[in-house]
């Protein structure tokens, strides 16, 4: 179910922004928000489905797993343009558009710097070096792909009238969109607004292209200045979804969105955004990082409709636009329902799925079905985010190489944590016993005794998806392995059950491109032959 706006015409009169969601390389790029190929494939869905024009994919060179989540994006996705980002060379250039081709909508997005600081100190480049540059590898780009961005990397800090040459250059080798990134985060609204106006004034060719614009966020300025620049005449805003990105992040997709949307009587654009998914975007992005919201982020943070004092709650009981200036149904944020009936059907299921926007599958369904009848017999009050944390918690595919087959704790304030765990690996059961520092650190021990391999956490986080003390607990952990960060997550009415998915299902993933598959089945093979474990 794609956004109906894509297909809309041009409101009369409302100049139509192009949204470049960057979710997926400036936002997984940053510490903590790295996501596997099938979840970066999951978010891409997602990301059509809120009607984004170009989904940024990824670096293709910067690694294999990039290359190939690129490549599977530009598979899948068929109504919005599918970038990959390259530096100004041949062999990055190639990577990326070997990794982009099959797209519907392919683009290549490649970037130089331009300001005097990282010519001197990065590139160790003259400014007639970077023009050179520039006019070969966009012709290069030219030459395998239709559609280039080309970037002016720290262009906030650039000389103006030397940006104007290396644009210059670009359009007249080919590029389509001229990208203007405030890369790091240092520009205001009313200067940002003037190197805009500058460049559209100053530059040739500049009216038959588009003019993007990249703000970071570490003067908190990033959708101020996003609009500043829009309102000079900017035809792209480059943006992530809860503004994750390097260090303070980018400038945030649903505060541009309904910023525009909001203050339309002053701001006369556009989006293709179909801002009923903003939250259900925004909550997949937080659950497949591992990233949480902050409660007062603007848009979708959890108090960002919730009325606390009771003169606001008396304002808008009488009329809700006397404290809310948009709805929580435009941003797509529902009522938490009671789901009533325990003796609900599959069919009524998939309708109360649809309704809150899901559309599982065959195989999908029947998974979260059993999972859902499991829950109502452990929990006394279904509520909507209960069966939203079940299909998170079942559609996002992964090899299950290890599954939990049992576990046994014993805890007291008298005697050491001691847990059992078995594993079901390969249809054969292990078991395996340890003592820890508590019930979750004591069968993270066994765990990692049946497997015969260390898999230490950077995270381990736990949160309760409905009040009560009955409520699921949906864990996140984090592991890093080689160079590499992985997350897993759990969830249950039973925190440690809860604790052991979260980290049996790291460990899956984790062993689905390692040797630690492989050390593992040995580990295994030795127990078998020595009865031992
Ligand atoms: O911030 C930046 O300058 C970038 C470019 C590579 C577009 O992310
Ligand atoms: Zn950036």
């Amino acid at each position: 179910m794609y956004c109906k706006k894509n297909l809309k015409k041009e409101v009369y009169g409302m100049k139509r922004i192009k949204i470049f969601d960057t979710t997926l390389r400036d936002g997984e790029q940053s510490p903590g928000c790295s996501m596997n190929i099938e979840e970066k494939v999951e978010v891409a869905k997602q990301l059509e489905k809120l009607g984004v024009d170009v989904i940024e994919a990824g670096f293709a060179i910067a690694s294999e797993g990039d290359f190939k989540a690129v490549k599977a994006i530009a598979n899948e996705i068929k109504s919005c343009t599918v970038a990959s980002l390259a530096r100004a060379t041949k062999v990055d250039i190639d990577r990326a558009y070997e990794a982009v081709k099959d797209a519907k909508y392919p683009r290549i997005h490649t970037f130089i710097a331009t300001s005097d600081l990282h010519l001197e100190y990065k590139l160790k480049k003259t400014k007639d070096e970077i023009i050179a540059i520039t006019k070969e590898m966009v012709s290069y780009a030219k030459s395998l792909c239709d559609d280039i961005e080309f970037s002016c990397e720290d262009a906030t800090r650039s000389s103006h009238y030397f940006m104007v040459s290396v644009i210059e250059a670009a359009i007249e080798s080919g590029a389509t969109t001229i990208n203007i990134p405030d890369t790091v985060g240092y520009t205001t609204p009313n200067e940002y607004y003037d190197l805009i106006k500058f460049i559209k004034e100053n530059t040739k060719g500049i009216d038959d292209v588009s003019i993007s614009v990249h703000c970071h966020n570490d003067l908190g300025m990033a959708v101020a200045n996003s609009i500043a620049a829009v309102s000079a005449g900017a035809d792209q805003v480059e943006c992530t979804m809860n503004g994750i990105g390097e260090r303070a992040g980018n400038a945030a997709l649903e505060e541009i969105v309904m910023a525009l949307k909001t203050r339309s009587d002053i701001y006369e654009y556009e989006t293709g955004i179909c801002t009923e998914e903003i939250v259900r975007t925004s909550e997949l992005v937080s659950y497949i990082t591992g990233v949480k919201v902050q409660p007062n982020k603007a848009i979708v943070g959890a108090n960002a409709f919730a009325h606390e004092s009771g003169i606001h709650q008396h304002g808008v009981i009488n009329n809700r636009s006397t404290y809310e200036i948009m709805t929580p149904e435009s941003v797509g944020l529902r009522e938490n329902n009671l789901i009533l009936g325990k003796h609900s059907g599959k069919h009524a299921f998939r309708d109360k799925l649809q309704k809150l926007g899901y559309d599982l599958n065959e195989i999908e369904l029947n998974r979260a079905f059993i999972e859902f009848k499991d829950l109502l017999d452990k929990k006394k009050k279904v509520y909507d985010t209960d069966i939203v944390a079940i299909v998170r918690n079942e559609t996002i595919p992964y090899d299950e190489i290890v599954k939990l087959h049992a576990f046994n704790i014993h805890s007291s304030t008298e005697t050491a944590t001691s847990a059992s765990v078995k594993l079901k690996i390969d249809d054969e059961t292990y078991e395996n016993v340890e003592m820890g520092d508590g019930p979750v650190d004591a069968a993270f021990k066994a765990i990692q005794r049946v497997i015969g391999v260390q898999i230490p956490l950077s995270k381990y986080q736990i949160n309760a998806i409905t009040e009560g003390k009955d409520a699921q607990g949906e864990t996140v952990v984090k592991a890093e392995y080689d160079g590499l960060e992985f997350t897993g997550h759990g969830l249950s009415t039973d925190i440690i059950e809860s604790s052991i998915e979260a980290y049996i299902s790291v460990i899956n993933k984790i062993m689905k491109d390692s040797v630690i598959y492989n050390e593992m089945k040995e580990r295994l093979e030795q127990v078998k032959v020595q009865g031992v474990s």
